[in-house]
């Protein structure tokens, strides 16, 4: 920390141990640019993870703060209920376009849950639309990760986001994860064993009837708790069996949507279309809140062919909002300027090979990557409890001018894409160096 320390006090961080951290906050970060952050003791920081999975053209890009600063100048809200303006209709447009064929209805949110939630009711309402109103069960996934919302935590695989809350929504199931170390550990991109997992879809549908089903939610690759990347062919089986019961697949690419794996969306890396995508976090390179729900021309039609006036209940007052919009288009812009998007295809190889090159260090137990994404997973202290090494390795990275982030013992990467050979070799450097220090 630096010698004016800031009052702490107030600011209720969000997922953080609050009196811990305020007693000892070691990382703090005081400005960024590019690759880096400024540290509140001067010292430059490499960013391991685009900050949450989300500053996906590296720190404070001049073109954006134009954009955003141009926008506030020129219109700074306006409503989207009942009333137009030029940005919304044309930011969907773009999106569309980089959208799977056949995906081109794009509903705004400000963040990832919003966007997960409106896809739920977007599915519920495309069921009773067509007189099938008894459809009204998600399938989701253990291990998944979809925003902080009660639909999303219901969904969601991870008991802790639940436990303190009581209150879930019902006629919830969920799939088994896809990670088992025994059968997959070190496998480079997606690994061959755990297709047959989607199977279990099949034996839902026979517990709960597909009459019952609105649709299947899943991270094409398991983000948040992990980086658990799908195994060969198990997306291509989801879609078809959600096709043959009539059941909705809804893909939550807040961190894989925008170029995280070389393509637009997962969606078009594994050639799986789903019905809706949800997006947010990349779309504005993190500067202005943005999500929402990319859902196929069927399940508009459906919705609004059922209606007679408004089709969707539904809406947030900052719903394309005219800042956001000119902060994702000034984004988009960068990445097809930069060609981002084919960086990343082009430095996945160097990616998996200097993360692999980690196989052999203490307590190593797996290495996962896909796209510009990665982790490595620790072993467990069996003293200290599970938690303890991955908290230690990001200490020791932040030591080496690295910022990496532990979920639980597993250490989760996710540079931005601007990020040079040489910059993933420091990663890795100071990785190796933390793990050994252990
Ligand atoms: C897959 C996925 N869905 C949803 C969310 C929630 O997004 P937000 O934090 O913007 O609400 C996240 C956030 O990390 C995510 O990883």
């Amino acid at each position: 920390m630096s010698a004016k320390k800031p009052d702490l006090e107030s600011f209720w961080m969000p997922f953080t141990a609050n009196r811990r951290y305020k007693a000892d906050p070691r990382i703090f970060f005081e400005s960024a640019a590019g690759m880096h952050y400024t540290a509140a003791d001067g010292r430059r920081i490499l960013d391991g993870t685009a900050g949450l999975w989300c500053v996906a053209a590296g720190h404070c890009r001049e073109s954006i703060a134009e954009a955003v600063a141009r926008q506030l100048r020129t219109l700074d809200f306006a409503p989207a209920f009942q009333a137009g303006h030029p940005l919304p209709f044309a930011l969907a447009g773009r999106i569309a376009a980089l959208a799977p064929e056949g995906l081109d209805q794009v509903f705004f949110t400000n963040s990832g849950s919003e966007a997960v939630d409106s896809a739920m009711k977007i599915a519920l309402a495309y069921h009773r639309a067509r007189g099938n109103g008894q459809k009204r069960r998600f399938i989701g996934r253990e291990r998944a990760y979809h925003g902080m919302n009660f639909g999303g935590i219901s969904v969601g695989g991870i008991v802790r986001n639940r436990r303190q809350f009581a209150l879930m929504l019902p006629d919830v199931d969920h799939l088994p994860h896809t990670h088992d170390l025994q059968k997959m550990a070190f496998s480079r991109g997606e690994p061959d064993w755990g297709a047959h997992l989607a199977d279990v879809l099949l034996r839902l549908i026979e517990t709960h009837d597909a009459s019952t089903i609105a649709a299947v939610i899943v991270e094409p690759v398991a983000g948040a708790t992990g980086v658990l990347v799908p195994p060969k062919g198990y997306l291509r089986r989801l879609r078809e069996i959600c096709s043959k019961h009539d059941i909705l697949l809804i893909f939550d690419e807040v961190v894989t949507g925008f170029g995280r794996l070389g393509s637009p969306f997962a969606a078009q890396y594994s050639a799986v279309v789903p019905d809706m995508i949800t997006f947010a976090k990349a779309v504005t390179n993190a500067t202005v809140p943005l999500g929402g729900v990319i859902a196929s021309r069927p399940v508009f039609d459906a919705i609004a062919d059922a209606a007679d006036g408004i089709e969707l209940f539904h809406g947030y007052t900052y719903s394309g909002h005219p800042v956001a919009c000119a902060a994702a288009q000034a984004t988009l812009d960068i990445y097809q300027n930069e060609r981002l998007f084919d960086r990343v295809r082009e430095l996945a190889p160097r990616w998996e090979s200097a993360l692999h090159s980690l196989a052999g260090e203490p307590h190593v137990v797996d290495i996962r990557n896909i796209g510009l994404l990665g982790a490595v997973e620790l072993a467990p202290d069996a003293k200290k409890g599970a938690g303890a090494r991955g908290m230690a390795v990001q200490s020791g990275c932040f030591t080496h001018n690295v910022f990496v982030r532990p979920v639980g013992d597993s250490i989760v990467l996710s540079p931005p894409y601007i990020i040079e050979p040489g910059q993933i070799d420091e990663i890795v450097a100071a990785l190796r160096a933390a793990i050994r220090a252990i």
